[in-house]
């Protein structure tokens, strides 16, 4: 803002030149009583050019004035509008989270160009107030009376303006640090979860030394994905082999229509991911839904509008291979709940590279097969009883699937398991907090045994507790499980 105090100085210097009683400026006075009694005072101005000019000079000062509060006003209705922006952005982020009331000190906000023009608000205004009052200048009245209101006027618009914008900033201010508070809340509570998971040893990483899947952490929100809020479906996550090369993360939201797959991210570190920078962001074009996975450097995914596996060499951004997975339904026929275009869902673990699908043989129920992942041939096949269009979502960890379903718009559970090497199935009752209603494209990283997940835009990630061996639960038919692993509500049974 260009404040200049001159103006108000030059302004206020007129003052003393407009005053009645100024011997200089007053031809005559003529004092007299009427027939009522009362006093009458009648000033007639001189003639003469001086005053008329001030008083020009004053008129035009003001016009200078309001020009510049107009300025003003437009620059400030637009800091409002990105306030505004920002407030219903965290507005938004804040929702998800359950809101706690942390005794948030708001803290004071004065922006010193609001000051200024304040100031110079309540000059003119006061000068206003005072030509009025020792006025009856005739000739005069009607412009100070315009004038004056004028600025009571500007006066009052700006208040309102500084107010708005003042409160906007402390909302905003308040979501802030209601967000920092729960974030570092969830890195106590996480701290505290992996000191009292891991009494002996912690699991090595890409080790399938344990008895399945036990405990499923608190998610931990990491950010919202890169094309926004409209993004509501995609995925993200890192490399699903065991043993990665790099510690590569990648982000791929969908366009805002939720089927089309066109860009991805890839950052070299965490610190990256969430900082947003050093990325490097290619074009893909032809990928169909959220089920993409990345296996050794390869991103695989469902080539749009056809039944294909598309393999694309990361490094280079370059189609590698496409071929067609035998029998699948595609083209949105058998998605999972919630999340459409998931007909194809591609999942990697210790054993391998996976993907889950369905087709008309097993009448939409689940089928998981083996992908050799270099020629993309299926080299075994395992048909579950779960019909996929009820589950929200599936994943393998050590060649058992676990199946997804929703509890609410906030919780799921993870109430199914498919053992590929014993061909059995259990069911299971793992509940999973999540912050936004949809999951989508949920895939497991063996490295450091967390499950990345794309939630409404949101990229959040859980960490997975295993049983130790000896806790290990036989898988069985599901008729005959029992005990601490039965469901806690009855299963429903989608027969087609
Ligand atoms: C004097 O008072 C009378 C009645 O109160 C009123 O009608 C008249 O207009 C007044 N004259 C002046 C000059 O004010
Ligand atoms: C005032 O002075 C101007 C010239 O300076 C003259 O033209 C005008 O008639 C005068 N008006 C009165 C009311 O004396
Ligand atoms: C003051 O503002 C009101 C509405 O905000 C407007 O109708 C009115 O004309 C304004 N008055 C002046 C003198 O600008
Ligand atoms: C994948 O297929 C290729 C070519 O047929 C073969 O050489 C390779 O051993 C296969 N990989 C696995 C893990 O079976």
């Amino acid at each position: 803002m260009q404040s200049d105090p001159a103006l108000l100085a030059s302004f206020l210097l007129l003052l003393p030149l407009v005053l009645p009683g100024q011997p200089q400026l007053v031809r005559n006075v003529l004092n007299s009583m009427d027939e009522n009694g009362t006093f009458q005072c009648v000033v007639h101005l001189p003639n003469n050019s001086i005053f008329l000019q001030q008083l020009d000079q004053l008129q035009s000062t003001l016009q200078e004035l309001i020009s510049k509060y107009e300025q003003e006003l437009s620059r400030a209705k637009e800091y409002v509008h990105v306030i505004e922006d920002q407030d219903s952005q965290t507005l938004e982020l804040s929702h998800m989270l359950e809101s706690r009331n942390l005794g948030v000190t708001v803290s004071q906000y004065d922006n010193p160009s609001f000051n200024l023009l304040r100031l110079e608000l309540e000059g003119a205004q006061e000068l206003a107030a005072q030509l009025k009052a020792n006025g009856g200048v005739s000739g005069a009245t009607d412009l100070l009376h315009q004038l004056q209101n004028q600025v009571t006027n500007a006066s009052l618009t700006l208040k309102l303006l500084v107010d708005s914008a003042r409160q906007s900033f402390h909302a905003l201010r308040e979501e802030v640090d209601i967000l920092e508070g729960q974030l570092s809340e969830c890195e106590r509570e996480k701290e505290q979860e992996q000191s009292s998971r891991h009494p002996g040893l912690p699991l090595a990483p890409g080790s399938c030394a344990h008895g399945g899947l036990q405990k499923v952490s608190r998610p931990l929100v990491v950010k919202l994905n890169w094309r926004g809020l409209s993004s509501k479906a995609g995925a993200w996550g890192r490399d699903s082999a065991p043993s990665p090369a790099s510690s590569l993360y990648w982000v791929a939201p969908l366009r805002a229509d939720g089927r089309y797959f066109d860009y991805y991210r890839l950052h070299k570190s965490y610190g990256d991911l969430v900082l947003l920078k050093h990325y490097e962001q290619w074009k893909m074009g032809y990928g169909d839904g959220s089920g993409n996975t990345v296996y050794k450097n390869f991103m695989y995914f469902n080539y749009y509008g056809t039944r294909d596996m598309a393999k694309v060499d990361l490094s280079s951004n370059t189609l590698v291979l496409r071929r067609p997975l035998p029998g699948a339904t595609y083209n949105n026929r058998f998605s999972y709940a919630f999340a459409p275009w998931t007909d194809i869902d591609f999942t990697g673990d210790e054993k391998g590279l996976w993907v889950l699908y369905a087709t008309e043989e097993s009448k939409g129920n689940l089928v998981v097969s083996l992908l050799n992942d270099s020629t993309l041939e299926v080299e075994q096949t395992w048909y579950t009883s779960q019909y996929k269009p009820a589950l929200s979502g599936a994943f393998m960890v050590c060649g058992v699937l676990y199946a997804l379903r929703s509890l609410s718009t906030r919780q799921e559970e993870i109430f199914y398991a498919y053992d590929t090497t014993t061909g059995q199935e259990h069911h299971l009752s793992i509940l999973l907090d999540k912050m936004l209603e949809t999951l989508h494209g949920i895939n497991y990283c063996p490295w450091d045994h967390r499950l990345y997940v794309y939630n409404d835009g949101f990229l959040i990630n859980y960490d997975l507790t295993f049983l130790t061996l000896k806790q290990k639960v036989p898988s069985s038919p599901m008729k005959r499980s029992s005990g601490a692993l039965a469901p806690s509500k009855p299963i429903k049974l989608n027969k087609p």
